[in-house]
């Protein structure tokens, strides 16, 4: 039962994200009338509301009754609060406004094979979420939401003694390259995305404080030749795409780095027998309902697809939850 309604509880949080509760509660501990008051809530729901957050471990409560205080936890005051650093929530409200109601068709996806999204009657995926400014701006908050801790953590994690240059491939918003330049100021980077999203990749890296050191490249994986870089990088990249069209992005990968390079997928690796990894899993279905030919991978899919393209060596270096960082060495 717990699993059959967890999409009450999955929306119960998706609505308290959308409707900022985290951020309101950020300031000071709250009563309900007040939370209701804040977020113009009708008294009927709301203590059934507060409360199954409170349940779930989403909200802290002092005391009982009406002039109980509700108050985030630690855990949503660092990555809930729209105005914390480390809030992850873009993913989230990305979640609540376009997935929710996506899923709901999964069988009408599973009997047909077809996206469940804006492009079950258009084009591919990206045309249409870049056809709307704020659906753009969104999309590349959530990826930011989704990769933060797994790019800090990569950044950590990777020995770049030695190299020189860095490109992030589908780089979006730049957050990675960002990310690395900063951590790791002998390199140069580029973040490398179609030219619709340069703008935006511009200004972020600006604000991240990064943008003496990465350039933003404006191209297509598809069209024209990566740049060259000693070590490339494609965060959620090779998900979006058919077996085919991942395999030509990993040769490109190949041609752009030189021998002793890295080619570096920051993604969920499933496990081998396909048994463990639910969150990949449940990635790799939400791929059915996102895109045309995309699904998640296991690692041997991973190693065999990089060693037909030429690389010698291959690795992975658990992230956060469900992702890695499967790396193969020229
Ligand atoms: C799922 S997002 C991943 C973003 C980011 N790398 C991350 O890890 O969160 C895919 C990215 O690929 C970019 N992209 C899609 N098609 C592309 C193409 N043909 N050429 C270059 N970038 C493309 C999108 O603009 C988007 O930023």
């Amino acid at each position: 039962m717990q699993v059959g309604l967890g999409f009450m509880g999955s929306k119960a949080l998706l609505s308290a994200v959308e409707l900022d509760l985290f951020t309101v509660l950020a300031a000071h501990p709250l009563t309900a009338a007040q939370i209701g008051d804040r977020l113009a809530l009708h008294p009927r729901g709301l203590y059934d509301f507060l409360d199954v957050l409170l349940s779930m471990k989403l909200l802290e409560r002092q005391g009982d009754g009406h002039q109980a205080l509700y108050q985030n936890t630690p855990e949503t005051a660092a990555f809930l609060d729209k105005n914390s650093p480390a809030y992850v929530g873009g993913f989230l409200e990305m979640a609540g406004s376009r997935l929710y109601p996506f899923w709901a068709n999964l069988s009408q996806g599973l009997r047909t094979g077809e996206p469940q999204n804006e492009i079950k009657h258009q084009a591919g995926l990206f045309e249409v979420l870049y056809s709307d400014e704020p659906r753009l701006e969104q999309f590349l908050r959530a990826m930011q939401g989704f990769q933060m801790g797994n790019f800090l953590m990569l950044a950590e994690k990777i020995n770049f003694t030695g190299h020189r240059t860095f490109c992030d491939v589908g780089g979006a918003n730049g957050t990675l390259a960002s990310v690395i330049a900063r951590r790791h100021p002998h390199l140069s980077c580029i973040s490398f995305d179609l030219p619709i999203v340069a703008p935006v990749a511009r200004r972020h890296i600006e604000a991240m404080g990064a943008d003496a050191r990465v350039v933003v490249q404006e191209g297509d994986f598809f069209k024209d030749p990566l740049p060259e870089a000693d070590v490339v990088t494609m965060g959620n990249i090779l998900h979006d795409w058919d077996e085919d069209q991942k395999q030509v992005l990993i040769r490109k990968a190949y041609q752009a780095v030189p021998p002793g390079g890295m080619f570096i997928a920051i993604e969920n690796v499933i496990d081998d027998a396909r048994r463990s990894n639910t969150v990949g899993l449940l990635v790799s279905l939400n791929m059915l309902i996102e895109t045309r030919g995309g699904f998640d991978y296991t690692g041997a899919q991973f190693a065999g697809w990089c060693q037909a393209a030429g690389f010698q060596k291959i690795e992975f270096i658990p992230l956060t939850g469900a992702t890695s960082a499967a790396i193969a060495y020229k």
